[in-house]
């Protein structure tokens, strides 16, 4: 077993951490604070080749593997979650959904402009009344024809306002349940699609949620992926990367909040000494770094069986509850390590313990994540 990273690898992370870094750090609370989207930071990100990383660059994609996205996902998640999350989405719920399940046309019409960033794409499943229960599809997708007509409404969806090209999930033919849902590609301005309110969110506050209503959308039949009633299976399968994507940025916000504690108990003093000398404080510590690197070979691990094309889904879920769960764990350690200084913006561990607790949501709830896991093992 080789646990060496490829040069190339290593040449992502540390481009990744300078420009997270140098970068979404120096403006990042005042993003948080007043919600703001990271509009000039997102087109440093395309350049990077950050927003299709993994898309063959025949379609104008960077051509990396699953291990540099993880490992680029982490950088940027320690700096702005927000930023990374909208990585995430475009990456792989959105590119690696198209290049993996979209026809040649779909692919030359909408995959390029994804992948190089000069669109970014947004994944429409969660709905008012379906959220982890994503069988039960209230939006529907009427076959009339030559045309689909789309009605209903979708829910916190990432990346909503600022996104141009959607992947919309609704229900066909009601009668035959999660068999009967297809999948859509969506320009955003086609008429009859609607935004919600700018949804006031706990944290990851840059990136853009609203809700998206459709009233009478005419979808061209050629927009469909796939054949007629795969629309749940390519959510799943979508999904299946997703959570590589989420993983590691929960990953990052606990190996963030775990340096920032590192470096914070060995300046601050108490008792007489820097607050690393007491027990309790380097208990925390080592905790901390059993739980980050655990998560950090989960992630690997479901990013190299993505790589080498073997079945990920196990392995992406294991690394999504587990990286979700101790990012929530590490970041409120982080604050309790930083007492007073961590309950305030200017020590950023706040921050990224708020920003955890989204992890732990979207994508599939951690419950969720041990439903994919539970069952997996119950059947083989
Ligand atoms: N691959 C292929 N097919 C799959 C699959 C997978 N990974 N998982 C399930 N399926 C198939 C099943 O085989 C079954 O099909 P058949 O009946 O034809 O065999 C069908 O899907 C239904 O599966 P289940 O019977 O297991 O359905 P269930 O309702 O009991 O459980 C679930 C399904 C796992 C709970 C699923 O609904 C789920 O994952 N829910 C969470 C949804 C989610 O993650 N939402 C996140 C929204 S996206 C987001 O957050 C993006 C963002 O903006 C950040």
């Amino acid at each position: 077993m080789n646990f060496d990273f490829t040069e190339e690898q290593l040449m992502i992370r540390d481009a990744a951490r300078d420009f997270a870094q140098r970068e979404l750090l120096q403006d990042v609370i005042e993003r948080d604070t007043n919600a703001i989207f990271p509009t000039e930071h997102v087109k440093t990100m395309a350049e990077l080749g950050f927003l299709g990383m993994m898309v063959d660059p025949k379609y104008g994609g960077a051509g990396m593997d699953s291990i540099s996205y993880v490992l680029a996902m982490e950088e940027i998640s320690k700096a702005d979650a927000s930023a990374a999350v909208i990585m995430s989405v475009n990456n792989s719920l959105v590119c690696y959904g198209i290049s993996k399940y979209c026809n040649e046309s779909q692919k030359e019409k909408y995959l390029a402009p994804l992948a190089t960033g000069e669109k970014i794409g947004a994944f429409l499943l969660s709905e008012p009344e379906a959220g982890s229960d994503a069988t039960h599809q209230h939006t529907t997708a009427e076959d009339k024809g030559d045309y689909y007509l789309v009605n209903g409404t979708k829910n916190w969806i990432t990346s909503a306002n600022s996104a141009s090209t959607y992947i919309v999930i609704a229900q066909t033919h009601p009668d035959k349940r999660h068999r009967g849902i297809n999948a859509f590609l969506i320009e955003k301005d086609t008429p009859g699609i609607s935004l919600g309110q700018h949804e006031d969110k706990m944290g990851m506050r840059s990136s853009d949620t609203h809700s998206v209503m459709f009233t009478d959308v005419k979808i061209p039949k050629e927009n469909r992926i796939g054949e007629d009633g795969f629309g749940f299976k390519f959510a799943m399968k979508a999904l299946e990367a997703g959570r590589i994507g989420i993983a590691a940025q929960a990953l990052g916000l606990a190996s963030g909040a775990m340096e920032r504690s590192v470096q914070y108990s060995k300046e601050r003093k108490a008792f007489g000494t820097e607050i690393a000398n007491h027990q309790s404080i380097a208990f925390k510590l080592a905790d901390m770094a059993v739980k980050v690197e655990n998560a950090r070979n989960l992630c690997l691990k479901a990013a190299w069986l993505k790589d080498n094309g073997k079945p990920f889904a196990l392995a992406s879920s294991m690394a999504k509850q587990y990286a979700a769960d101790i990012a929530m764990e590490v970041t409120t350690e982080a604050v309790q390590i930083h007492g007073g200084y961590g309950y305030v913006k200017e020590y950023h561990v706040e921050r990224l313990m708020r920003e955890a607790k989204l992890t732990q949501i979207y994508e599939g709830t951690s419950e969720i994540q041990k439903i994919v896991i539970s069952r997996t093992l119950l059947r083989d």
